[in-house]
């Protein structure tokens, strides 16, 4: 049998190359060996401060993007996670086997507690349970992620341990999968580059914006005159070139920026080219699909039933055994 492969992405902003680099294009390449499942985490995407009324198109929004990007809903499952209620109720029977301390522990949640210290919720503290139950609830056993959610899935693993240990095997430990991009920074050179830093180019922005947002990004920050040789190793706008450029592209700037040969606008320029070429067809495919609220809506029902039926068989065994029932 096939083996199972889950991931999710939230609703929360516009994808951008951090998630289509990281994970997207991860996902694209492993719907070929694996039976795989992606989900639109509306109940992740709410523990975090969110507007409910334009919580819907952002979840149709993020789900064309996933198809324009090249996830083919013949070849892979789709849903919204909220529409399969299973993965709340086992969140909460994981809940009884998952170490507070371990919780505390959690990167994201203590950057996020701090971005959002108004409501430091039980929902963003529960977070990686919510995910754990995402995962283990088809009993999928590779998790393709970017690194910063490396984590989780550890952790998702020893609530594994936990779960199998008191009531018996049950569930496989997942693994997270992480390809070449693991962790992709911002246009500020500085933090990964996230939706909720202001950092992003999104998969939908018109040409002229990616390459006036890359115009302004941070470049080798010693290199400060066009006569300046500049150090690759240290620039962020280098380190894109790896995901879209040719070696021999990447070989040539190298060289011509250490020797000033070539300045910091014409090497965003070239990378502006690549990554517009490459984003054109997608925002093309996305403009598009976007409108076709039937074709989306029934990709999602489809995904759904399938799910739904899983999680029930999951959940069945879980609360026999764990003594419900
Ligand atoms: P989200 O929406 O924050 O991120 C979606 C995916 O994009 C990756 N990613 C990045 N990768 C490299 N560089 C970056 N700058 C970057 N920014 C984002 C993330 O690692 C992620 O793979 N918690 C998950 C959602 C989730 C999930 C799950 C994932 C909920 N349940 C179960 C896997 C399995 C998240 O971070 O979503």
């Amino acid at each position: 049998m096939e083996k199972r492969l889950f991931s999710g992405i939230q609703p929360s902003g516009d994808i951008h190359l951090g998630n289509y680099l990281g994970a997207l294009k991860n996902w694209v390449a492993l719907t070929k060996e694996y039976d795989s499942i992606f989900s639109v985490v509306d109940y992740h995407a709410i523990t975090i401060p969110y507007d409910p009324s334009v919580m819907q198109q952002k979840i149709l929004d993020a789900v064309a993007v996933c198809i324009a990007a090249g996830l083919d809903p013949n070849n892979c499952t789709l849903f919204i996670q909220s529409t399969v209620p299973e993965h709340t109720e086992l969140a909460w029977i994981l809940g009884t086997v998952t170490r507070m301390g371990d919780l505390e522990r959690m990167t994201q949640y203590k950057q996020k507690s701090q971005q959002f210290n108004q409501n430091i919720n039980l929902g963003l503290f529960a977070y990686p349970v919510l995910q754990a139950a995402d995962i283990v609830i088809y009993k999928a056993e590779a998790v393709p992620v970017g690194e910063d959610q490396v984590q989780h899935i550890e952790l998702t693993r020893e609530i594994v341990r936990k779960f199998n240990a008191t009531f018996g095997d049950t569930f496989p430990e997942p693994q997270a999968v992480l390809g070449k991009a693991r962790r992709i920074l911002g246009l500020d050179g500085q933090a990964k580059m996230s939706k909720s830093m202001g950092n992003t180019i999104s998969l939908t922005e018109p040409a002229q914006v990616i390459q006036m947002k890359l115009n302004k990004a941070v470049t080798d920050p010693a290199r400060i005159r066009r006569t300046d040789p500049g150090n690759p190793e240290i620039c962020n706008i280098f380190s894109l070139h790896q995901y879209f450029s040719s070696e021999d592209e990447i070989n040539h700037i190298s060289f011509e920026c250490r020797r000033a040969g070539i300045g910091c606008i014409d090497c965003k320029k070239i990378l502006g080219e690549h990554i517009i070429a490459e984003l054109s067809p997608i925002n093309e495919t996305y403009q598009t699909m976007r409108h076709d609220h039937d074709y989306l809506r029934q990709i999602l029902e489809t995904g759904s039933q399938r799910c739904r039926t899983i999680a029930q068989e999951t959940m069945a065994t879980v609360r026999e055994k764990i003594g419900l029932r």
